[in-house]
């Protein structure tokens, strides 16, 4: 069976793909920059891998065909570090590239993950190109994890929807993808509903058996949150952007795209909050 490298493989995201990889009989290889971060089995075996360490592309890209390509998230200078990757990948003779970019990258030229897509597109390279929309996962594993912890997720979307989805059904999708040569394809990712952050924390709240409170906050607050934390300032003002569009209602619209290629409806928010309740409880714990 084929050997697929998937970048980013220890991330929300990654971690996802390769079970759903491993679930179609396919064999993994694992890049990662910490290779302990990886959990060796018969299918799924790790490689050391930096973006930005080009010495270790030949050893990741040997015998390797297909590659689930992930940018490391909020990096303004993505292309930076991608593109000489993929040059790379299509002199090693990787024939299809499945690329994660963003919900709505295709409405701004500018951004980071919308200059990747576009270099694929021209290259020679056979591609497919998934544009999820925000992951469920940032409630639990993600950066409002520790907000629903403190019982409060303060983030600027005002009361804006958005169609969250969970990882496991990009996964699912990305996993179709190399199975069915889905070559040329592009898609844009979504839940099956659009809901508020007010109406996700109440689900959460629900689920996890305890008070979850959403409060709006201003983007200026957004921003002292996120140096409070020490972003670098270039991701910051990459999440701003991502929430002016939230607050534009962009991140609502709700596709049909994991039905139609998986066979399965996309998971609900209640049913992620409700599987990953646990997940809350141990949070609390902490
Ligand atoms: N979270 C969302 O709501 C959302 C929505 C749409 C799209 N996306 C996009 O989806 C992608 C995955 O997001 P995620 O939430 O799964 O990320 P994540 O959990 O934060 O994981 C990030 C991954 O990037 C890898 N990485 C970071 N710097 C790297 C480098 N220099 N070289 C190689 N690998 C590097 C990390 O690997 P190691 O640390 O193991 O090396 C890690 O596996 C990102 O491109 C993000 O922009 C995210």
């Amino acid at each position: 069976m084929e050997t697929i490298l998937v970048t980013g493989a220890s991330g929300k995201l990654g971690k996802a793909v390769v079970r759903a990889l491993v679930d179609k009989d396919f064999n993994v290889r694992a890049a990662t920059r910490k290779t302990t971060k990886i959990r060796w089995t018969d299918r799924v075996r790790p490689v050391l891998f930096d973006y930005e360490d080009h010495t270790l592309f030949k050893a990741a890209l040997d015998d390797i065909s297909s590659v689930f390509l992930v940018a490391p998230p909020l990096d303004s200078r993505a292309p930076d570090k991608l593109i000489p990757f993929i040059d790379k990948a299509g002199e090693a003779g990787v024939r299809h590239i499945v690329f994660n970019s963003v919900m709505r990258a295709d409405l701004d030229e500018k951004n980071p993950l919308r200059i990747i897509e576009r270099y694929l597109m021209k290259s020679e390279l056979e591609h497919t190109i998934l544009r999820p929309n925000f992951f469920m996962e940032n409630f639990t594993s993600g950066w409002i994890g520790p907000m629903i912890a403190a019982g409060t997720i303060r983030v600027p979307a005002g009361e804006a929807k958005t169609s969250f989805i969970s990882v496991e059904d990009i996964a699912r999708v990305a996993a179709a993808c190399f199975q069915e040569r889905r070559y040329g394809e592009d898609c844009s990712l979504t839940g099956n509903e659009a809901i508020s952050y007010g109406q996700a924390a109440r689900i959460i709240a629900d689920a996890c058996g305890r008070i979850v409170n959403y409060i709006p906050i201003s983007e200026e607050e957004m921003v002292q949150l996120d140096r409070h934390h020490g972003m670098p300032e270039s991701s910051i003002r990459y999440r701003v952007r991502l929430f002016q569009e939230v607050r534009r209602g962009h991140m609502a619209e709700i596709t049909g795209v994991v039905k139609e290629v998986t066979g399965k409806p996309p998971m609900s928010f209640k049913d992620f909050a409700w599987k990953n309740s646990e997940v809350c409880e141990v949070r609390k714990a902490a």
